[in-house]
């Protein structure tokens, strides 16, 4: 850490919710949570959250912090209505890269990732977004990003939606990988005409079908090693004539195919 850097530090020492209490004689841990905030001003604000059930931004300091490029959460619950309290606490009206790392979504709760998760964040180019257990995304939920040229979801989700990535239309690089989808619907990606990189390894995927890829001329790099894939149709790749790399292995293809760029 340079001498120069100006860092923020708040440590909200373990907040005791409800009072400790005897039980023949031995003490029940509290329900305790502890929240960690790091910040450059200018730069990033970073929140740490350890078995924190509710988002609550009474939790956090009242600070002016201005603009930062940089929005961090990690293991921390999701705010029920959107990001808009907390960057209108810290004074933040606008950040381009955010990471919410490790989401704590309780889906027993059967609690929903709207796009009103993202309202106000229309400048936002970077997201990424993991979770502890996939979690329920609506199909619109990327509609307040429309600037969006990187995005990567790991662990999140089970089910892509035929208009999911409609709304993303300036996506550069769209990584997938680590995640439970099976289906590629038809066209999915046809409104991406800038996507140049698309990472869907580790997934469940059976089958890719001729127009599954459909509209993604700019694609150089494919990397779907790591799934079930039983069939591909003989013209699955034949939209992408910017293809330089593909990646097939540890599939299920049990004979040479005769691919078409
Ligand atoms: C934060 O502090 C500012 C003044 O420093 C005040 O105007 C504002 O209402 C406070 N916000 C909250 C949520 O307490
Ligand atoms: C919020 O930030 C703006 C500049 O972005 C600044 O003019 C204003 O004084 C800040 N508000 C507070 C309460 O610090
Ligand atoms: C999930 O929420 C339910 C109902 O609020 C609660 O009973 C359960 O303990 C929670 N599970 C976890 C892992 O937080
Ligand atoms: C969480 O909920 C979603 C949507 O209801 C479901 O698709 C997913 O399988 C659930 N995940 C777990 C780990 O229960
Ligand atoms: C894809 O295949 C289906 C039938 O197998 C055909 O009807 C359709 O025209 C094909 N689409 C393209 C873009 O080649
Ligand atoms: C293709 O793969 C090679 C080797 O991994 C790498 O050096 C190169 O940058 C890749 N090209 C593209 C366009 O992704």
């Amino acid at each position: 850490m340079r001498q120069t850097d100006v860092i923020l530090l708040w440590i909200l020492f373990t907040y005791l919710l409800v009072p400790y209490a005897d039980v023949e004689g031995k003490s029940v841990p509290p329900n305790q949570w502890n929240v960690l905030l790091h910040t450059k001003p200018g730069q990033y604000l970073k929140i740490d959250c350890e078995d924190l059930i509710e988002y609550d931004i009474n939790l956090f300091p009242n600070v002016s912090l201005g603009d930062v490029t940089d929005f961090r959460i990690r293991y921390c619950p999701l705010p029920g209505d959107s990001f808009k309290p907390t960057m209108d606490l810290f004074n933040i009206s606008r950040f381009e890269d955010m990471t919410l790392d490790g989401v704590n979504i309780n889906n027993s709760t059967g609690k929903k990732v709207t796009k009103q998760l993202f309202d106000g964040l229309s400048e936002l180019k970077t997201l990424y977004f993991s979770s502890l257990v996939p979690i329920n995304l609506e199909s619109d939920f990327l509609e307040n990003l429309p600037n969006l040229r990187q995005l990567q979801l790991q662990n999140t989700i089970d089910k892509i939606y035929p208009n999911m990535f409609n709304y993303t239309p300036k996506l550069e690089i769209l990584h997938l990988s680590q995640n439970l989808i099976s289906e590629l619907p038809n066209r999915v990606f046809q409104n991406l005409p800038d996507l140049r990189m698309l990472h869907l390894w580790n997934n469940q995927l059976t089958s890719l079908e001729n127009e599954t890829f459909a509209g993604l001329g700019q694609l150089t790099s494919l990397e779907l090693s790591n799934n079930q894939i039983v069939h591909l149709d003989d013209d699955t790749f034949s939209d992408l004539v910017h293809l330089v790399n593909i990646s097939l292995r540890r599939n299920k293809l049990k004979k040479y195919w005769c691919l078409y760029f």
